[in-house]
């Protein structure tokens, strides 16, 4: 396999992540709509729907990031990276262009976007640090272990 026609293979399925992730957001949405107009049986498809965009969109992660390859400090990782790119860079040049845009109502959501995204970003940081921790914890322990076990063989 030619090395670029794996890369637009790879973008066609971050393309196809994207829009599965997007079809089950909006018909869970569009349920929720549903549901305050009264119509529950339409209500019910989108849901029933909204289940299935989310089996195609992990059948494309699976591809994406495959399981083998994920550690825990990596997904925390990722997340992060994620969350900080929200709110140093995407979010605040959004927020410019609908202040220039006079969008009030786009500048009030992004500005919560951002406090949320940075919040989300300590938490993913707080976890990783608690992750580091727990990690030399256990490398400690498992010295002590060690250590009594050689202690002992040396009384034998
Ligand atoms: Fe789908
Ligand atoms: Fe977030």
């Amino acid at each position: 396999m030619a090395d670029n026609k794996e890369l637009v293979t790879v973008k066609n399925l971050e393309a196809a992540f994207a829009g599965e992730s997007m079809a089950n957001r909006k018909y869970l949405y569009f349920a929720k709509r549903c549901r305050e107009l009264g119509a529950d049986d339409v209500a019910e498809l989108f849901e029933k729907t909204a289940e299935q965009e989310t089996a195609h969109a992990f059948g494309h992660l699976n591809l994406l990031y495959p399981p083998e390859q994920l550690t825990v400090d990596k997904m925390l990782e990722m997340a992060i990276d994620g969350e900080t790119y929200e709110y140093t860079e995407m979010y605040p040049e959004f927020r410019h262009m609908a202040v220039k845009e006079k969008n009030d109502a786009a500048v009030e959501e992004i500005d919560e976007q951002i406090a949320e995204s940075k919040e989300h970003a300590d938490q993913f940081t707080t976890m990783l640090e608690k992750a580091a921790k727990r990690f030399s914890a256990l490398t400690k322990v498992e010295e002590r272990h060690a250590n009594r076990y050689r202690d002992a063989l040396k009384k034998v």
